[in-house]
């Protein structure tokens, strides 16, 4: 899809950029005119096969990457090449792929270092929102992050993100490395964090799982967007599947599976 982003939501989409350009050296574009919308409440996923730059299209949003074309509004505020440290305060928290929790420190004191930004008095209230949020970490509230499993890794770096109370959360391929166990884990994890009025959007490589609790998604080519529809859809779209989805499709009538 080319041009401006139309929402297929209601209202003013939370997040539209349009035509972005960016990459990491002047002149050597890796995302080359990518346009998408995010609905408020929305989890909107951005699929791709391995180096159509999925990463580098949403570092670019999250203020990491230069961009030299195009615009990133969020909530109608233009934010393009705000650098990511003050978008958290704008409203938008990345979850970086890797390295997005401090392994040697506790599970309490990566909450409290990530809510190092809010006043005071409201990082105690917050650390109980995100243990109430995720139960899991709680127990282990005095533990090193380090020694956490896969999966509630990923729970404390979307627990850091979210100390903030950001309105957009943004996350690199949340599943990577993770055994399928844990994938699922990861997935019912951003379903509850939608809940609760967060609007996301991730990339991902593990298009079925991303599908599966994702409203809309995009299929990133050559640093384009190519294919733009309701997860389901593009999920049942033969020619999407197969040839960028990396996975042969399940038809609905071969046990409604998608
Ligand atoms: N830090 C970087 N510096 C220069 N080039 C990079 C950097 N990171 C990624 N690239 C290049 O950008 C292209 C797209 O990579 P990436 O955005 O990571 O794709 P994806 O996440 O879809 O696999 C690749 O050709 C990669 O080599
Ligand atoms: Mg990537």
């Amino acid at each position: 899809m080319t041009g401006a982003a139309e929402p297929l939501v209601a209202g003013t989409p939370l997040l539209v950029v349009e035509n972005l350009v960016a990459g990491y050296e002047p002149g050597v574009p890796i995302v080359r005119g990518a346009s998408i919308s995010v609905g408020r409440g929305e989890i909107v996923v951005v699929l791709g096969p391995n180096g159509a730059g999925k990463s580098s299209f949403i570092k670019a949003i999250a203020g990491l990457v230069p961009v030299s074309a195009g615009t990133v509004r969020l909530d109608g505020d233009d934010i393009t090449n705000v650098p990511a440290h003050r978008l958290v305060r704008r409203g938008l928290a990345f979850v970086p792929q890797t390295e997005n929790i401090f392994p040697l420190m506790s599970i309490e004191d990566n909450l409290k270092v990530a809510g190092g930004v809010l006043p005071k008095a409201l990082i105690a209230p917050r650390i109980a929102a995100m243990y109430a949020l995720f139960p899991d970490l709680v127990e282990r509230r005095r533990t090193a992050a380090g020694n956490l499993s896969g999966g509630q890794r990923q729970m404390l770096a979307v627990a850091r993100a979210l100390m903030v109370d950001p309105k957009l959360l943004v996350l690199d391929e949340p599943s990577a490395g993770l055994s399928p166990k844990f994938v699922s884990t990861v997935f019912e994890m951003l379903s509850a964090v939608r809940r609760t009025g967060v609007t996301i959007l991730l990339v991902e490589q593990n298009a079925k799982a991303a599908l599966a609790i994702g409203d809309r998604a995009y299929v990133l080519v050559e640093g384009r967007d190519a294919h733009e529809g309701a997860a389901a859809d593009l999920w049942n779209d033969p020619a999407v599947a197969e040839l960028y989805l990396g996975q042969r499709h399940a038809r609905p009538a071969e046990g409604g599976e998608r």
